[in-house]
């Protein structure tokens, strides 16, 4: 059976990591994984982490399973630092996923089982796994425009003209800052758009936010979810820790859901 798979698409960031490490230059910098690094170039245990670890050595006294949702403290915990202070906070569900990874296959999966039609519109380019993703969930993948070569920024107009075309049907799924690959984020402005659009559209707005606090700062990152948690009925969330904690190879992560009411959610 294995000997039918064809080998997997290689991520062009892994060829530049090695591109990288192979460079003899002493002054080069590696920009090219999102993760936190000091001088040194590591990535170290932040203290806050640490500290976390001892307390959970030291106070957990039992390795029984927790419910489905994982740890209801860190679902709690993690839907606090997205949407506190908004009205989708209410409104609400969040479960523990291994990363933002783990989200994204969750809510494809769970958009394939509410609605099998439903079509994904992915920013042209974007994080590389976001369309197999979404394709291996069965669900339809189509582009909407959104980076300008020339000036580095958002190509807003061609992104906001594209997206006029989606509907009901339709999820947006939308980088909440820090866009990979491009570093070019949606501006205030053009979060109040997309909302506006999203309200009078009908579609389903979807953050994938791997990077708060890694952009403007961890309130200023949230501002486009926020936004839309404040005035859209419904919204798909996936998060990560493994950037902002320093926590990669925990696999931490949430998928959260704000719908119509707590029920529904
Ligand atoms: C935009 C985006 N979404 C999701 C992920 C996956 O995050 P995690 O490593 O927490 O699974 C990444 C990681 O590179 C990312 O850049």
């Amino acid at each position: 059976m294995f000997d039918l798979l064809t080998p997997a698409q290689q991520d062009p960031i892994l060829s530049l990591t090695i591109a990288f490490r192979e460079d003899p230059r002493e002054q080069k910098i590696d920009l090219g994984i999102g993760v936190y690094r000091d001088n040194n170039g590591q990535t170290p245990i932040m203290q806050a982490v640490r500290k976390a670890q001892q307390q959970l050595a030291e106070t957990q006294e039992s390795k029984s399973y927790v419910g489905l949702a994982g740890s209801e403290p860190f679902n709690q915990a993690i839907t606090d630092l997205l949407l506190k202070g908004t009205d989708g906070y209410s409104r609400s569900a969040t479960v523990q996923t291994p990363g933002a990874s783990g989200a994204l296959r969750m809510l494809a999966d769970l958009m394939h089982v509410a609605k099998p039609q439903t079509t994904v519109w992915i920013s042209d380019p974007s994080y590389v796994n976001h369309k197999p993703v979404m394709e291996a969930a069965g669900l339809k993948v189509r582009f909407y425009p959104y980076f300008d070569r020339q000036t580095k920024t958002v190509n807003i107009d061609a992104m906001l003209k594209t997206l006029s075309e989606a509907g009901q049907d339709d999820v947006v799924l939308l980088h909440g800052c820090c866009h990979n690959p491009t570093g070019a984020d949606i501006r205030p402005e053009h979060w109040q758009a997309i909302t506006e659009m999203a309200q009078k559209q009908g579609f389903t707005p979807f953050v994938d936010i791997a990077y708060q606090g890694f952009g403007d700062g961890i309130e200023e990152d949230a501002y486009g979810v926020r936004l839309l948690a404040d005035n859209v009925e419904e919204l798909m969330i996936s998060t990560s820790c493994s950037k902002n904690f320093g926590l990669y190879r925990e696999r931490t992560g949430a998928a959260i859901v704000v719908s119509k009411n707590r029920e529904t959610a």
